[in-house]
């Protein structure tokens, strides 16, 4: 008998950024578990299935049902938003299969399944390219969620994450309960970035109702986000610009000092050493003169 467990992120909401390797995993299944919202924003594509939408709150709940389902020869995908893998229900799976394999849970039958998991567009990606390109440069994720993590190590994280200098996307700013740690997150970025630095706040991605925000770091308040909202606060080196009705935001890679120097941008690397379709090269002239002689 066949067990087969799909693990499915479906991106941040528009159906036409689902991978075609998701919507066939779905279209496979007989069996979805999800929180509701995620089945609703597939619509049409879930009719026909067996529904199972625990939730939010009972994360465990949903990844053991997904388990147990496949267990029992039902072709189950289990389906969170953005990717499925990025502050999602992967985890868990993966986690409730270690406990089994230490013998701390009663399922051998979960082993034999086969799992297989599909990677979806997470909120960040979906947020730099509805500006331009926030991302061009090292970036990182934090969740300012501390139900799971304690906030000092959170707080450790937003401090390395000024020093480093790298984009910042924030992911759970607030909840209902939770309302300060992204005013704490912004005034501890300000110890290290400028207060013009720009920020994207993003409210419901690609999704009808989306709502996107472009403030100054300094500008940045708790006021105005909610759970539904993800916050990308730029390096020292992005760009904020407005050509007539549009804005864009851009991290530059590096590639100014060619541009001011009249390169074309199409040479075989950049000023990082970098190649122009982003492979890692080192092509500088001591390691080429080290080749050559
Ligand atoms: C539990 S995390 C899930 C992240 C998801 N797996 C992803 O890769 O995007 C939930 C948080 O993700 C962010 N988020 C997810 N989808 C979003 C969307 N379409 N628009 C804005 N933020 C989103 C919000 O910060 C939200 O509080």
């Amino acid at each position: 008998m066949r067990k087969q467990l799909y693990v499915v992120g479906i991106g941040p909401g528009d159906l036409e950024l689902v991978a075609p390797k998701a919507l066939k995993a779905i279209q496979a299944s007989s069996d979805l578990v999800a929180y509701g919202l995620y089945l609703d924003l597939l619509g049409d594509l879930c009719q026909n299935k067996e529904h199972h939408d625990l939730p939010l709150g009972e994360e465990i709940g949903r990844a053991r049902l997904a388990l147990d389902l496949a267990a029992s020869g039902k072709t189950t995908a289990l389906i969170s938003s953005g990717d499925i893998g990025i502050y999602a229900m992967a985890t868990l799976v993966f986690e409730l299969l270690d406990q089994q394999l230490q013998g701390l849970e009663q399922h051998p039958e979960w082993l034999d399944v086969d799992i297989e998991v599909i990677p979806g567009i997470s909120a960040m990606q979906a947020g730099a390219s509805r500006v331009g390109a926030l991302l061009g440069h090292d970036f990182c994720t934090i969740s300012l969620s501390d139900l799971l993590t304690p906030w000092e190590t959170i707080d450790q994280r937003i401090h390395s994450a000024g020093q480093g200098d790298f984009v910042v996307s924030f992911y759970n700013p607030v909840s209902k309960k939770r309302d300060w740690q992204l005013n704490h997150a912004r005034d501890v970025l300000l110890q290290y970035r400028p207060a013009s630095t720009p920020v994207l706040i993003g409210r419901q991605l690609t999704r009808s109702d989306e709502q996107i925000r472009i403030v100054r770091l300094d500008q940045l308040d708790a006021s105005q986000v909610d759970m539904f909202t993800m916050v990308s606060v730029g390096n020292s080196e992005s760009r904020h610009i407005i050509n007539g009705s549009k804005e864009w935001l851009y991290t530059p890679r590096g590639y100014r000092k060619k541009l001011k120097t009249g390169g074309t941008g199409v040479d075989e690397t950049d000023v990082d050493g970098t190649d122009v379709d982003g492979t890692d090269v080192d092509r500088t002239e001591n390691v080429l003169q080290e080749v050559t002689v």
